[in-house]
């Protein structure tokens, strides 16, 4: 291992499908830079994930905590931790370029001192077992694919005992409802029957594992975790943010009622049902 000229930790090149996906894609998540976009999903959805992770870490002694980002794109919740006032965030991503920009934004914000980045694949964490208090790992686990299980259990071995893992994962109905909509009734079919989901409009090998909840709940059980607390992200934003990509709302008529909007994700959050995300709250047995 070696660290390089950008101060990234540079281990083992992940081999799991959505590394891959992402990697021949050609287009990094670059979540973080996407917040500040007012008619994006991501700037939406954000502040029900800052909100579900201060539930979850809510009376815990902060400025003591190291923490994990497993998959942690451009540092879109590390920069959340790091203003919540934790000791220090590992960063981890198998894909490069994301690492690299939450390299420069953190020296721009005053906080790079306080983050460690890694290169690496979450079935291959390169730090000391039993040394991590707060995993968040979000949107990530279902990349791993068939590494899915070795994510889970790299991760257990990482955290201290009573430790926090904050994760979320595709909701089956959720998923199956996006796919009715905007690709084939064949995608829809395939994934109940098949366990399995694209994130692309066209045909494609990069499928990922899509399970049932009580088989998802049961994957992480089984590797070492108790579940806690949960709670539902609404599919709502993205179905409008598909429909204004694909043009069917103009961003007139977006613009217009977006403030109502607001109070409408509002409702959706406490009440909403259609969940297009599962959040998850663990704590290492
Ligand atoms: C949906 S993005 C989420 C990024 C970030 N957690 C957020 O929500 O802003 C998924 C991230 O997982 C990363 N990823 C995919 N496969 C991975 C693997 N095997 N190990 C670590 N990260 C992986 C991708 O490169 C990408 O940055």
């Amino acid at each position: 291992m070696k660290i390089d000229n950008n101060g990234i930790l540079i281990s083992e090149k992940s081999t799991t499908i959505g590394a891959e996906f992402h990697e021949t894609r050609g287009k990094s998540a670059l979540l973080r830079s996407l917040v500040d976009d007012p008619l994006h999903q991501i700037n939406w959805e954000t502040p029900y994930y800052n909100k579900f992770i201060g539930e979850c870490l809510d009376g815990e002694e902060l400025s003591e905590k190291v923490c994990l980002d497993l998959g942690c794109g451009d540092g879109r919740f590390t920069e959340y931790l790091i203003n919540k006032g934790v000791k220090k965030v590992i960063c981890l991503d198998a894909d490069y370029e994301p690492l690299h920009k939450l390299s420069i934004h953190s020296g721009k914000e005053g906080y790079r001192d306080k983050i460690e980045l890694i290169h690496s694949g979450a079935e291959n964490i390169p730090i000391e077992n039993g040394s991590v208090d707060v995993v968040l790992a979000l949107g990530v686990y279902y990349y791993l694919g068939v590494k899915q299980v070795n994510g889970l259990r790299e991760t257990c071995s990482k955290m201290k005992k009573g430790g926090i893992l904050i994760s979320s994962e595709p909701n089956l109905e959720g998923i199956a409802l996006r796919s009715l909509l905007f690709n084939t009734l064949g995608d829809m079919v395939e994934n109940f029957t098949n366990s399995n989901f694209k994130e692309e409009q066209n045909d494609t090998k990069y499928r990922f594992p899509l399970h049932e909840e009580k088989k998802l709940l049961s994957l992480y059980e089984l590797n070492g975790f108790n579940l806690t607390y949960k709670k539902g992200l609404s599919i709502f934003h993205q179905i409008i943010r598909i429909q204004y990509v694909r043009g069917l709302i103009s961003k007139e008529e977006l613009e217009t009622n977006l403030d109502k909007l607001k109070g409408i994700f509002d409702y959706l959050d406490e009440k909403g049902k259609m969940n297009k995300t599962i959040m998850y709250k663990h704590i290492k047995k």
